[in-house]
């Protein structure tokens, strides 16, 4: 299948890497194709160049956003949660009719507040929109004509494309979203990369409460001790 991702981040690279590993042919989306190739450092979450990641997998191709959407019958968001409406909404036409799986986290790093939360990398990034909105839902209302559905967003991505590598796989995913087709694509995705688990939440509205969720993500992940990119996952016992 052409399956598209947005993203070039470290999250993004562990959907691009699985996909082409399971046989699909994908199509990777950034800003500027010859701007992430000429990178030769780190960006500021310490994911390496994204020239180094294509040389290790051959066969990717690299796009703009709206290339890349193009290709793709369906399409993984993994935008910057703060730009990912705008960049979205520029490639509105690219994206019509077609199923978005969104894992993005709507952050802001730099920002004040008279409580800080004070964390091993500086301070807790901010939630914006939250609890009475969410990215998911503010992403659907960009684009009409897409379905968006949220998946993904409560674990690390390296975890998502893997999830036996703890627990024995026996840990909870979920989807939300307004279509149950494209609940079914996003929930047969994951399905290939091996999650048993897969609760259907409903509306996209419950996107709140997965995005929400990313803050109990790094505390949980400070009590385990392994810091932010710990490698677990939660299970939803009934
Ligand atoms: N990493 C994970 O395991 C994980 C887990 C759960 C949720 N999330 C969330 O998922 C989202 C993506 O995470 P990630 O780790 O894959 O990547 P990331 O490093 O958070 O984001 C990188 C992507 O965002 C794009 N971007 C940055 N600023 C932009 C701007 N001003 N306009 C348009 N695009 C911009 C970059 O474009 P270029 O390609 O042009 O540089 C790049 O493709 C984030 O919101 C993150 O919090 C990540």
């Amino acid at each position: 299948m052409k399956i598209a991702v947005l993203g070039t981040g470290a999250g993004a690279r562990a959907h691009i890497a699985k996909l082409a590993a399971l046989g699909h042919d994908v199509h990777v989306g950034t800003r500027d194709p010859q701007a992430t190739l000429a990178r030769t450092g780190p960006d500021m979450m310490g994911t390496p160049p994204f020239k180094e990641f294509l040389a290790e997998h051959p066969g990717i191709c690299l796009h703009t956003f709206g290339d890349a959407a193009a290709q793709g019958e369906l399409v993984i968001n993994g935008i910057d949660g703060h730009n990912a409406v705008a960049a979205l909404t520029a490639i509105a036409d690219q994206l019509a009719g077609k199923t978005l799986i969104d894992y993005a986290v709507p952050f802001i790093y730099q920002h004040q507040t008279e409580h800080p939360w004070p964390t091993p990398w500086g301070v807790m990034p901010k939630l914006d929109p939250c609890d009475t909105d969410s990215l998911g839902e503010q992403i659907q209302r960009a684009l009409p004509r897409t379905k968006v559905v949220k998946s993904f967003v409560t674990q690390e991505q390296t975890t998502v494309v893997n999830p036996q590598a703890i627990g024995g796989g026996d840990h909870t995913m979920f989807v939300a979203g307004e279509d149950a087709d494209a609940k079914q694509q996003a929930t047969d995705l994951l399905k290939s990369y091996g999650w048993t688990d897969i609760l259907d939440l409903g509306p996209l509205a419950c996107a709140r409460g997965m995005e929400m969720y990313a803050h109990m993500h790094s505390a949980i992940g400070f009590g385990l001790g392994q810091h932010f990119g710990g490698h677990f996952g939660i299970k939803v016992v009934r």
